[in-house]
């Protein structure tokens, strides 16, 4: 019996929160918290989640769900509104994992179902961290190895796209992509394809003094948050738009030159704005305040509405105690760790 075990990690936005889904760059890390999948042949799809919700559903339904998912994601497309989308992916707890599956299926013309374990270090919770992403690229990896079928990463993270885009409506790429590829990511939505550039040769070093701080359960999806954005008036929100652009080409050039002080004034710039497009909330607020009054630097990472915080100082001991003292709780974790890969069984 075929047994496969795939993995892929996490994300944090390090730059370009939002205004990458608008056409601006941003700098993507992959961090050391994974997403795991085992896949094992069976004549229905059987979905056992060790951190949310098991179900069982047949292929034909999976598949049709999923058609059924990218006509309301067409119907919003034209009406730039996804809330129809979104109020169906919200309407049964196995919505988002039937229509993912079902979209691997049709796309890989495969008609056999698969019982599929998965588990997380990702806590999907909490936004910010690429879980969705992660899922997206590990199910669709493991199904296509689990029938013989090897994707390149290019292929994996195409269909990963279009598995986001029935979770979060319009999203940019940026997330897949990383959790895909791996490693710091300098990623740009553009026609025909986007612009994905690993930085590592720019960037040789590890990225340290960085850690993440749980800002909490966010009230809103990520496609709700981006949709907010959407909605604002064109004119308020542009310009913030085109400021955080310019952060995230400023970030590439501090971060080559290893230029920390510009580094932190840069996510404190983002933070500014990115709270000005109305997405942060009491609780990031507090702790990128007092991440910046102790001479740091701290902004949201993703969609916002709570979820992780990128904070970062040359003196991450006193940081630390900083955000101890606030009463959160800071978690370290590699940047730019590697992506998509099949694991030992
Ligand atoms: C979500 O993790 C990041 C956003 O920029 C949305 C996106 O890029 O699709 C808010």
């Amino acid at each position: 019996m075929t047994v496969i075990k795939v993995s892929a990690p996490g994300k944090i936005h390090l730059i370009g929160d939002h205004s990458v889904v608008y056409g601006e760059p941003a700098i993507i890390a992959s961090i050391g918290l994974r997403c795991y999948a085992i896949a094992e042949e069976s004549d229905r799809i059987i979905v056992n989640d060790r951190q949310i919700n098991s179900g069982k559903f047949g292929v034909k339904e999976a598949i049709e769900f999923s058609t059924e998912m990218e006509n309301l994601w067409s119907y919003g497309s034209q009406k730039n509104d996804f809330s129809e989308l979104f109020q169906a992916m919200k309407s049964d707890s196995m919505s988002f994992k039937k229509a993912a599956i079902g979209k691997i299926l049709k796309t890989l013309k495969i008609d056999s179902g698969a019982k599929l374990t998965l588990s997380s270090d990702i806590p999907s919770h909490v936004g910010g961290m690429g879980s969705s992403a992660a899922f997206a690229i590990v199910i669709t990896k493991a199904i296509a190895e689990l029938n013989a079928k090897r994707l390149s990463l290019e292929k994996i993270n195409e269909i990963a796209y279009g598995i986001e885009k029935l979770q979060h409506g319009n999203p940019s790429g940026g997330d897949n992509t990383t959790c895909c590829y791996g490693g710091l990511i300098w990623f740009k939505k553009a026609s025909p394809s986007n612009i994905i550039i690993p930085l590592k040769n720019e960037i040789p070093y590890t990225l340290e003094d960085f850690v993440m701080v749980n800002a909490g359960k966010r009230a809103k999806t990520t496609g709700e948050l981006v949709q907010h954005v959407r909605n604002l008036p064109d004119g308020y929100r542009s310009p913030r738009i085109k400021k955080l652009g310019e952060c995230a080409w400023e970030m590439r050039s501090a971060l080559k030159a290893r230029d920390f002080k510009s580094v932190k004034d840069l996510m404190n710039i983002a933070q500014q704005n990115l709270s000005e497009l109305g997405v942060s909330t009491k609780k990031i607020d507090e702790i990128t305040g007092v991440v910046r009054s102790i001479g740091g630097g701290a902004k949201l990472s993703g969609a916002g509405g709570g979820g992780m915080v990128l904070c970062y100082h040359d003196d991450k001991a006193k940081m630390a105690k900083a955000i101890k003292e606030l009463g959160y709780t800071p978690i370290e974790t590699r940047l730019g760790v590697e992506g998509a890969r099949t694991e030992e069984r």
